[in-house]
């Protein structure tokens, strides 16, 4: 499992755990302009997910979060790959486009990490009920697939945007999350044969907490980042 990519993505998760390191590259990539289309799309799904799961962050919310996350990176997947189709002769946009699929390869697998262990969690602490944390975000995952998709091929910046806010708001749910419960996260030991499988080692729940927060960050950043490229090149 282990890759150059990984590796650095690992290294970059535990550069994150310090603070002034965070909030200079949190502010690096703060107030991206968002077309007002994924703009109005991230706040409905932002507002529904308050709606159903509460405001406050909770295993069972983190659980939703997660199920949904991997969404866009396997829509860019797709759609990178069908358009590789149409343009393997015009090697500059293959190379984007390889680009494309190689990114969202990356973070599916850690959001797939994410979402196995968050949803041991949300069993473990009995908040994880058939309706509301599995059927509700499987139902949310196929319009976002639908909109993430479309997004990408009206525009792949908007779809970008989209997973921006999305990122944003899976950041700050967990910042607060971990503020909010430090010493009660610090004394839980977490016991997920997964992680291992995966190369990260929490010693506590503090620690994965931390460490997914982080992950979040380098997604909504590597988000802003495609946005940037596509603002340039104009493909
Ligand atoms: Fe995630
Ligand atoms: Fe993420």
């Amino acid at each position: 499992m282990k890759s150059l990519h990984k590796h650095s993505h690992e290294e970059m998760v535990d550069s994150l755990t310090n603070e002034e390191s965070l909030k200079e590259y949190k502010e690096s990539a703060d107030g991206l302009k968002i077309h007002w289309l994924p703009g109005i799309l991230g706040t409905l799904l932002v507002t529904l997910g308050n709606l159903v799961f509460g405001e406050k962050p909770s295993y069972g919310k983190f659980k939703a979060v997660e199920v949904i996350a991997r969404i866009p990176y396997q829509s860019w997947e797709v759609a990178s790959y069908m358009f590789l189709t149409m343009f393997y002769s015009n090697e500059k946009k293959a190379i984007e486009l390889i680009h494309t699929s190689h990114f969202g390869r990356a973070a599916q697998d850690n959001e797939t990490m994410h979402v196995i262990v968050i949803s041991q969690l949300a069993r473990k602490y009995d908040q994880d009920s058939f309706f509301r944390h599995t059927f509700i975000p499987l139902a949310f995952s196929f319009f976002y697939f639908v909109a993430s998709f479309v997004l990408y091929i009206i525009n792949p910046k908007y779809s970008f945007e989209l997973n921006y806010l999305f990122e944003s708001h899976a950041f700050d749910q967990y910042s607060r999350f971990v503020s909010e419960n430090e010493s009660d996260l610090k004394s839980k030991a977490v016991m997920i044969e997964f992680l291992e499988h995966y190369g990260r080692f929490p010693k506590s729940e503090y620690e994965l907490f931390v460490s997914i927060r982080n992950d979040e960050l380098i997604h909504r950043n590597a988000s802003a980042h495609e946005v940037e490229k596509y603002n340039k090149t104009k493909i």
